[in-house]
């Protein structure tokens, strides 16, 4: 099939997301979020978000149906993130899954959340490039992969070995008294702050350290204690130049080991995706790097970068399309699958 018709739902954290896709085409994208929900216990609680799917599953996926004028019928067929992420809130999107496959009689197709991810990127900016290079960075995980085949081949070149780069702005967020999800808070408010004003430390970019991991667990103490000795001096805390650079030092590191895994493996494309995708300073800093590498950046729109059903539909496409084999009916959730 050349252009397949998919949809795709993903369960893997707070978003309950249902996507549909002819080929590369964007056909909807209903996304419920339960985030305002776990905003008040600071971070996504498990339990609630496997609530709060269950609730949304049948009536997102009747809206993406509706969004996208067609019949379920005329589906190819159905992809489901099968891991990483919380288990249960997993076990609500590949049960609704199997049971929209099997009573509509379609293939089912269990995709991974991190290649999905790089995936969704074919929906803005059209077919990937092979191999692709991508840093997901978002609030459950931080990675450097290696895409010869996005359908079956995914490496990971590196990860963050403590902290995600997104759970690092949550976490200094709350130290600030800024809400949850801290991200978009620390993005707006670093634009009035000097990234220079206080230097931070750059997690795991001593010459000796992996090349491609990240570390933002000792940046997090580090910025958290320098806030604490402004408070107990009585002093104010200049909140947009903390952020600002805090914000740089993350960003930097970010984009210093992504630029530097492209030209080790030759690949002149950088795709970026995940939550953090969405800061602003992570995309200039990124083109402004790429561009003197002879690199090429490639990051979907902000909506796109957030977890969404969109992204396992394109790569459920995908996988129809190169003529990959259906997922068994046995079909599990893994709350740690590897790509
Ligand atoms: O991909 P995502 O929606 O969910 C997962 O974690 O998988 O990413 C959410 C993360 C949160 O940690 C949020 O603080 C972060 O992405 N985020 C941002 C920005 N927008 C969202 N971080 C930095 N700058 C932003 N503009
Ligand atoms: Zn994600």
């Amino acid at each position: 099939i050349d252009e397949p018709l998919v949809l795709g739902i993903e369960t893997s954290c707070d978003e309950t997301g249902v996507g549909i896709v002819r080929g590369t085409t964007l056909l909807a994208d209903a996304v419920a979020s339960s985030v305002d929900t776990h905003a008040r216990f600071g971070g996504v609680v498990p339990e609630i978000a496997s609530r709060a799917h269950l609730e949304a599953m049948v009536p997102t996926i009747q809206r993406a149906l509706k969004d996208a004028g067609i019949a379920a019928s005329d589906l190819d067929g159905i992809a489901v993130t099968a891991g990483p992420g919380l288990a249960g809130a997993l076990l609500v999107g590949t049960t609704a899954a199997k049971a929209y496959a099997y009573a509509l009689g379609k293939p089912l197709y269990g995709v991974n959340h991190l290649a999905s991810h790089i995936c969704v990127d074919q929906l803005e900016h059209g077919k990937l490039p092979e191999p692709t290079m991508a840093l997901l960075v978002s609030g459950g995980h931080s990675s450097l992969l290696l895409a010869p085949d996005i359908t079956s081949d995914v490496r990971p070149m590196g990860a963050t070995i403590d902290d995600a780069a997104g759970e690092a702005f949550d976490k200094i967020a709350r130290v600030l008294h800024l809400g949850f999800p801290g991200g978009p808070v620390i993005d707006r408010l670093a634009r009035e702050g000097d990234p220079k004003a206080i230097h931070f430390p750059r997690g795991l970019t001593g010459s000796r350290d992996p090349a491609y991991d990240f570390s933002f667990s000792g940046l997090k103490t580090a910025v958290a204690r320098w806030i604490e000795a402004k408070r107990n001096a009585g002093e104010e805390v200049p909140v947009r130049d903390v952020a600002a650079s805090f914000q740089e030092a993350v960003v930097d590191v970010l984009t210093r080991k992504a630029v530097r895994a492209c030209k080790d493996e030759g690949v002149d494309h950088l795709m970026i995706g995940g939550g953090v995708a969405a800061n602003s300073r992570l995309r200039a800093l990124a083109a402004e790097r790429c561009e003197k590498a002879g690199i090429k950046v490639r990051v979907p729109r902000p909506g796109l970068c957030t977890d969404n059903g969109a992204m396992v539909a394109a790569l459920g496409a995908e996988m129809v399309a190169r003529g990959r084999a259906a997922s068994d009916w046995d079909l599990s959730a893994d709350s740690s699958l590897p790509v």
